[in-house]
């Protein structure tokens, strides 16, 4: 399963929530670059540069990375995928290498207007350990500075910066947007409003894996 939708939409709130309750691995691209930066790889210190501007990681290095991830979490009950496909390139990738066994079952796309978009991302707290996520006005942590889950760090994404918003859902527009149609064509694309509470969403969301 693909969890789709732009930078803010929900994709990584839900991820967790969603893969736990089906018991299934999921991969978040976006962590695992940060996990990459965080231990300083020669990936992570190239996907840096991108990151921060908030532009796209190259098609090859991400598939790559995505791909070995596939081959080393892959099961008999699926995965869940959040961040990945971003790109026509980058969905071919996933359907080849997928090819010999069922294929995508399901791509959710979380929708959320824009203006809720940026509000959500400007607010987003976020721990160093755990990678739980929290908002200062939406999802406040509980247990005063640090991470009610695991009490790590909290700190704000870099890319979480007007700038790098925009540009983000700038190359979202651009680069992402066109998968919507390639995966309705294929009648495996579930719409989402993501504009709701969580519990909401999520509701949504787990009726939809189910249909
Ligand atoms: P990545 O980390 O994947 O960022 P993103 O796609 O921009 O998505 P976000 O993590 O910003 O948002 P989200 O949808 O997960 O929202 P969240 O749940 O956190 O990618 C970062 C960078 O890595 C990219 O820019 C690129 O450079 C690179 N990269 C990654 N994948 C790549 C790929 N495939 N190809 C090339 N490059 C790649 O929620 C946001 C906030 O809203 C949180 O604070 C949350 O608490 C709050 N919130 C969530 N839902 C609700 C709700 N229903 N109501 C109120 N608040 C809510």
């Amino acid at each position: 399963m693909v969890l789709l939708g732009p930078p803010g939409a929900g994709k990584g709130t839900h991820a967790s929530r969603v893969a736990g309750k089906l018991s299934v691995p999921k991969m978040a691209s976006g962590d695992l670059f940060r996990e990459h930066q965080k231990n300083n790889t020669s990936l992570g210190r190239l996907a840096q540069s991108y990151m921060e501007r908030g532009v796209l990681v190259p098609d090859e290095i991400t598939i790559n990375m995505v791909m070995d991830w596939i081959g080393e979490n892959g099961n008999d009950r699926g995965f869940l995928l959040d961040g990945f496909p971003r790109t026509l390139t980058q969905a071919s990738a996933l359907a080849e290498s997928l090819s010999v066994d069922s294929g995508i079952d399901r791509v959710i796309y979380i929708d959320v207007p824009t203006a809720v978009l940026i509000r959500r991302l400007s607010g987003r707290q976020i721990c160093r350990c755990c990678q739980s996520i929290y908002h200062l006005e939406f999802a406040p942590l509980q247990s005063g500075g640090e991470c009610d889950n695991c009490g790590g760090e909290i700190y704000q994404r870099e890319d979480d910066r007007k700038e790098s918003v925009l540009c983000r859902l700038e190359v979202y527009k651009a680069e992402t947007e066109p998968l919507i149609e390639y995966y309705r064509n294929l009648e495996i694309l579930v719409d989402v409003d993501g504009n709701k509470d969580v519990e909401d969403v999520e509701g949504v969301l787990m009726k939809a894996v189910g249909s």
